[in-house]
């Protein structure tokens, strides 16, 4: 434990949070969001515990915030990285706020991506270490109406991942990386993107467990629960006008009172 450090990005609520109670017992922790005070708060009562936390305000959709968290880590030992931060924007693709979309694909496809190569780099160099994104079962399906950007990126983070993990393993690398692919899960995130959820939601401990039990068996993709498990394979077996028809129904569902731009 003593040089051995845990990274949790979007760590401030929801399944960051629930990261960094259950990793705080086996690493020091380097806790990342943009809400200090929330940090600061979990950390304060981390810290209370017998944890060691430390934390990094930063908005991570800001490229430079990224490099300047990887400088921070410089000459630490970073044995875990959970890439976790991250947002969803809901609603018709014509009307949605473009600024606001362009801030999530910071945040989910930029900085996971500038945060994967360069921790990897820097695993490689240790000579180990596990990296997880936190992804979403979003990203197993074809598409996503009425939540197209969010959909598409973390499509990105789930074939980024293979594709590296792939290599990795190729290389004979002893560094992991893996992407959680959850449902719902009962955290702020519904609130953020302004969306009610279709299906059941889990709790983030039991999200967080599934994704510890995942990389302890060094599982690529690992997806909570069979419900969810089975929705991905049948979306991914359907043909795709199908399989997008199905979700365009589940997110109108999820959308509620908001407007679907639909005549
Ligand atoms: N909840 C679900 O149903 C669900 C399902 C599948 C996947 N996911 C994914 O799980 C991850 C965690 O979400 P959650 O459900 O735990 O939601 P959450 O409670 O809203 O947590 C999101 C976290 O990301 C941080 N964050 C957001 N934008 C950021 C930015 N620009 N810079 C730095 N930190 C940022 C937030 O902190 P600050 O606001 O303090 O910055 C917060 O700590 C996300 O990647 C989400 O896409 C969630």
């Amino acid at each position: 434990m003593r040089n051995s450090y845990a990274v949790i990005t979007g760590a401030s609520s929801g399944i960051g949070e629930e990261f960094a109670r259950r990793l705080c017992g086996s690493f020091r922790l380097i806790l990342v969001a943009r809400r200090r005070e929330r940090l600061e708060r979990l950390a304060e009562e981390l810290n209370g515990q017998g944890g060691h936390c430390a934390v990094i305000a930063a908005d991570l959709s800001e490229e430079e915030a990224c490099f300047r968290l990887m400088e921070e880590l410089r000459g630490k030992r970073i044995s875990v990285f959970i890439n976790n931060a991250g947002s969803g924007v809901c609603g018709s693709f014509l009307d949605t706020d473009l600024e606001g979309e362009l801030g999530m694909i910071g945040v989910n496809v930029r900085a996971v991506h500038i945060l994967t190569k360069l921790v990897l780099q820097k695993m490689r160099r240790q000579g180990g270490g596990r990296l997880l994104n936190v992804a979403s079962s979003a990203g197993l399906l074809p598409a996503g109406p009425y939540m197209a950007a969010y959909y598409a990126s973390k499509a990105y983070v789930v074939s980024l991942t293979r594709a590296a993990a792939r290599e990795l393993k190729g290389q004979g690398l002893p560094v992991y990386v893996g992407a959680l692919c959850p449902g719902p899960v009962d955290t702020e995130f519904g609130d953020v993107a302004g969306v009610a959820f279709a299906l059941r939601s889990i709790t983030a401990q039991r999200c967080v467990d599934c994704a510890l039990r995942g990389m302890r068996r060094g599982k690529t993709v690992i997806v909570p629960t069979v419900l969810i498990k089975l929705a991905a394979t049948m979306g991914r077996l359907a043909p795709p006008s199908v399989s997008v028809r199905i979700t365009e129904m589940q997110q109108k569902k999820k959308l509620g009172g908001q407007k679907t731009g639909q005549m």
